[in-house]
């Protein structure tokens, strides 16, 4: 039975949140985090990059265009923040989204006057979310972060956009101004070194908590996130679905062959990593050798186990083809949103997730080692993979993925073992039996 649940919704407001901070203070990366966060939950959400409007005009300024005294820059910097605003207010009143993040240093009293005005004239409450850094560490971090990856300096030297960046960071501390008690007034949060000291004022509503739980769980240390199936199961070796299956001697191989291959895709020295699998003997079997081989600490995990398959549970797809022809044809017709009898959705399993996501982000380097369906929605969060196409990424068995966050987006690289197994990715219309797939033994680079 195919439902159709409208999406994650928890009530009527509309939310602008307002990036607050001085440049080189991790800005961006929350705002493309909360961004990719939203989707994920099935709530429309879009970041306005004040400064993508200013690079209409001026695509690579010096630091003298950002000093309080270059009348010209003034002028410029506030026609892109108006730009964008007025954008963000067309976008709410065209009915596209719920959450709009204004990326942008928004550091004067006097700015954030202004945009808070304009949203509560819009009927759109504000959620200011200020990044305060001292940490000399975390700032450099950052400024390296930009110098290589900001259109600001594309093609430039890069020692000199670092010290043109340090001297446009000092431009905007002789205006900065911190949210202080003039403004209780507002809903902001206070992030002080991201993550280690947080102040909270104000939150009204459900999602704006929502956001801010989200927000707060936030860190920007460098680390990796490694993803792999089980080994190839029993129940994989005869196409059916679901189970609590032992692995297959092939997928034997692969838990071997695991911690090596983890080894061979680069693990920082003195990094402590953790496993964590489902509850199903499928992971903890293939986890076994890297935990007993490794010190890693290791973890099981409810929320990590398989897509319930309800009825269908321990069917082949060509059973269930035959058995619920309507099922069948309804599940490729809305895959996310299908939810089987007595089972789960793709949309359900992104619901049970979420804590999991939030722990994730808590963490450091973590190995997880769980299912097709569940991989297929952790790997999209990360990857921003649209809901529609998320249920139908191929996933293969006895690939290692590792993610690596970056301040603009996450890395990838996959790591093949060199060992068989069947392919249990099954196209639009068909009800294909798994089938073998080569081992070819390369690395993919993405
Ligand atoms: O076939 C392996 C498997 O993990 C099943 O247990 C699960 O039902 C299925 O993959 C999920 O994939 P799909 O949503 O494409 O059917």
């Amino acid at each position: 039975m195919a439902s159709s649940l409208p999406p994650i919704q928890s009530d009527d407001s509309k939310i602008c949140v307002v990036m607050v901070g001085l440049p080189a203070r991790g800005k961006s990366l929350i705002a493309g985090k909360a961004m990719r966060y939203l989707a994920w939950v099935g709530i429309p959400a879009r970041v306005f990059n004040v400064g993508s409007y200013r690079r209409n005009n001026t695509p690579q300024p010096q630091a003298t265009f950002f000093d309080p005294h270059n009348e010209e820059g003034e002028r410029m910097r506030r026609a892109a923040a108006e730009g964008a605003l007025s954008d963000m207010l067309a976008w709410f009143q065209a009915g596209k989204g719920t959450v709009a993040i204004l990326d942008a240093t928004n550091s004067t009293k006097e700015r954030r006057k202004w945009i808070h005005e304009q949203c509560t004239a819009a009927n759109i409450e504000t959620l200011f979310v200020e990044s305060i850094c001292d940490d000399e560490d975390l700032i450099m971090t950052n400024i390296l972060e930009v110098k290589t990856t900001s259109p600001d300096y594309k093609g430039q030297d890069p020692e000199l956009a670092a010290l043109d960046f340090r001297k446009r960071i000092r431009n905007y501390e002789k205006v900065y101004e911190t949210i202080d008690d003039g403004e209780k007034k507002y809903t902001y949060v206070k992030l002080i070194n991201v993550g280690s000291t947080v102040i909270i004022n104000q939150i009204k509503d459900y999602l704006s908590s929502r956001l801010v739980y989200y927000i707060q769980n936030l860190h920007i240390k460098p680390r990796s996130i490694w993803l792999s199936r089980h080994g190839e199961s029993e129940y994989n070796l005869t196409g059916r679905i679901g189970g609590d299956s032992n692995i297959s001697e092939r997928g034997e191989a692969y838990a071997s062959a695991l911690p090596e291959l983890m080894r061979k895709s680069g693990i920082p020295e003195n990094t402590k990593i953790v496993i964590w699998t489902s509850t199903l003997r499928r992971t903890i079997q293939t986890a076994r050798h890297l935990k007993a081989e490794t010190s890693f600490e290791k973890l099981e995990w409810k929320a990590l186990d398989e897509l319930d398959s309800g009825v269908c549970d321990g069917l082949t797809y060509e059973q269930i083809a035959e058995k619920y022809p309507e099922d069948f044809a309804a599940r490729d017709e809305d895959k996310y949103n299908y939810r089987y009898r007595g089972g789960e959705s793709y949309r359900d399993v992104v619901i049970r997730l979420e804590p999991i996501i939030m722990e994730l982000e808590r963490s450091e380097n973590v190995v997880i080692v769980t299912h097709q369906a569940v991989l297929r929605c952790i790997y999209s969060y990360f990857m921003n993979v649209p809901q529609e196409k998320s249920p139908w990424m191929e996933v293969p068995l006895h690939t290692l993925i590792k993610l690596t966050p970056r301040a603009y987006g996450t890395e990838e690289q996959r790591f093949k073992a060199d060992i068989p197994a069947v392919s249990t990715w099954r196209g639009k219309g068909t009800s294909a039996k798994h089938q073998d797939f080569p081992a070819d033994g390369n690395e993919q680079q993405k």
